[in-house]
């Protein structure tokens, strides 16, 4: 998806069941996010200082979600840039294909965890960011 743009990203806040004994978020496939989820990942001991991401997706759709702890998101479309503080378990961002995206500013035992529209495919990744800007633009 060349066309997508920053402004194709949204918060969405997910369901909290409160419990003083601890909450609850559930995600339910296509209920409270746009897309029917193929794979769950999270990154984890990330070590302070470090930053992740640095690539696009062609057709990826995504919803990331700060488990625990918290981490800013920079997203940009080659022309404009958002960044987005994550730092609830029941606040997602969707981001949708055709975004470079980097992840940084995480806190100590930070979580980020994916929801993500497709099985793990290298080819659907693009690493360099020269390339990406003549994607959008092609
Ligand atoms: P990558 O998506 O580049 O990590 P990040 O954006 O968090 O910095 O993935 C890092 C490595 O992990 C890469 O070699 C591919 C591998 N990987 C998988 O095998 N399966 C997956 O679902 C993911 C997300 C990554």
């Amino acid at each position: 998806m060349k066309q997508t743009s920053v402004s194709d990203c949204y918060e969405i806040k997910l369901p909290r069941l409160y419990n003083p004994a601890g909450s609850i978020t559930a995600i339910n496939n296509l209920q409270e996010i746009p897309f029917a989820t193929k794979r769950v990942y999270y990154l984890y001991d990330i070590p302070g200082g470090e930053s992740r991401g640095g690539h696009a997706h062609k057709s990826l759709q995504q919803l990331i979600v700060a488990a625990s702890g918290s981490f800013t998101i920079s997203l940009s479309d080659g022309k404009d840039k958002r960044v987005f503080q994550l730092s609830q378990p029941y606040n997602g961002l969707y981001v949708p294909p055709g975004l470079w995206r980097e992840l940084d500013h995480f806190s100590s035992g930070a979580i980020c965890l994916v929801l993500a529209s497709t099985t793990y495919s290298e080819d659907d990744y693009i690493r360099d960011y020269q390339t990406f800007i003549d994607y959008k633009s092609s």
